[in-house]
């Protein structure tokens, strides 16, 4: 079992975001803190927890780096025994609010990976993004979190935007090559609705070339592709593998998400709403079909594989025609694609 928590307050709104994240209600985080408690309680009965089983715990954003250590410590101490001893504990930051001291707070809470919002370098593109950070806070941020102890660092690029070429990203990739960290992620730019790049021309600039140019430069850096986004330098993020392979995972916060067997829970995404009833969502349920359909889409776009053997007869039919054009390969007993950009086209084949 894993768990995540969601912090959805931010110091500004970036151009390019739709995630839940409030940048104008920081009064309401004491509040907000009690309601994240009072749904972990309804959580350890719904999700049925056990002493030290639950595996990572992901706390993301929003912006964690807006929410002091002091106040996340209740949740931490009412979550600790549940944790296994070596589990791994992410933490989301922007480097404009991870200081020193907030970055050394969270290590002597536990947290033992970090995951800074960087998206790029360049202070021109960083301006166009709407980000609240420059070049130099980034490069503190990352050399800080090394300092207090991080041992297993990521970074998050944002590329294909209008500022994009191989200049540009060849200079993003460098500066990150350099940095003392194990993993990146780096994201096409989407475009979302109820954004402010929503409303502006050409704020994207879409290129297969420009996506393969990043993939081939992480990978003379030793960034290893292991999820169609996430790139590996060593260290493959355990949580968000548990959610490609459909583990079950509990849901804290105000627009978090929680799965169990073939349901999904869906919180308030009003701040206000969910403070006012934190026990209060959404539950889907999910067919076997529909189950299967999404495993398909998320294994195919990892390296996590599917098990061969309980795929459904017509559906095996068709992977063994990938596995005899040499799109995919099977490794014991477990079938996986060796090229991430035809992974929804794959999975189209398989399921239609
Ligand atoms: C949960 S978000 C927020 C993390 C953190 N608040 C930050 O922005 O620094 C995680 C990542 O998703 C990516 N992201 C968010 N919106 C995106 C979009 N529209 N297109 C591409 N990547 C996006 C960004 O790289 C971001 O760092
Ligand atoms: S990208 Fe991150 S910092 Fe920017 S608004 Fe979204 S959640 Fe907040």
């Amino acid at each position: 079992m894993i768990l995540y928590l969601h912090i959805p307050f931010c110091d500004s709104k970036c151009f390019y975001c739709s995630f839940c994240s409030y940048t104008d209600k920081n009064n309401l985080k004491e509040v907000y803190l009690e309601a994240i408690l009072r749904q972990f309680e309804r959580e350890e009965k719904r999700f049925n927890i056990s002493e030290k089983s639950i595996t990572s715990f992901f706390t993301g954003g929003g912006t964690p780096s807006t929410f002091s250590p002091s106040l996340l410590s209740f949740f931490i101490k009412k979550i600790t025994h549940y944790l296994i001893s070596n589990a791994e504990m992410t933490i989301e930051a922007n480097p404009n609010s991870a200081t020193f001291e907030w970055l050394l707070g969270m290590r002597e809470l536990g947290f033992n990976r970090i995951s800074f919002g960087v998206q790029s370098f360049n202070d021109e593109k960083l301006k166009f993004l709407g980000r609240a950070h420059n070049q130099k806070q980034a490069l503190e941020a990352v050399e800080n979190a090394w300092r207090v102890g991080f041992k297993n660092i990521s970074i998050d690029l944002i590329y294909n935007t209008k500022c994009d070429n191989k200049k540009l990203l060849l200079e993003d990739i460098t500066i990150a090559s350099a940095l003392p960290i194990n993993h990146l992620s780096a994201y096409s730019l989407t475009i979302e609705k109820n954004t402010k790049f929503y409303k502006i021309q050409n704020a994207q600039k879409e290129s297969l070339y420009l996506a393969k140019y990043v993939i081939n430069l992480l990978k003379d850096n030793g960034f290893l592709c292991y999820e169609i986004s996430n790139f590996s330098r060593g260290y493959e993020c355990f949580h968000n593998k548990g959610y490609w392979q459909h583990d079950d995972y509990i849901g804290i916060g105000c627009g978090a998400v929680g799965f169990y067997k073939n349901k999904r829970f869906y919180p308030s995404r009003n701040l206000e709403e969910y403070i006012k009833n934190p026990l209060l969502d959404k539950v889907e349920n999910l067919s076997d079909e529909e189950l299967l359909f999404e495993k398909i889409f998320l294994s195919l776009r990892s390296n996590t594989g599917l098990e061969f053997a309980k795929l459904p007869f017509d559906i095996a039919k068709k992977a063994d025609i990938l596995l005899k054009e040499k799109k995919c390969v099977m490794k014991n007993g477990r079938f996986y694609n060796t090229n991430f950009f035809l992974a929804d086209e794959m999975a189209l084949f398989l399921t239609s």
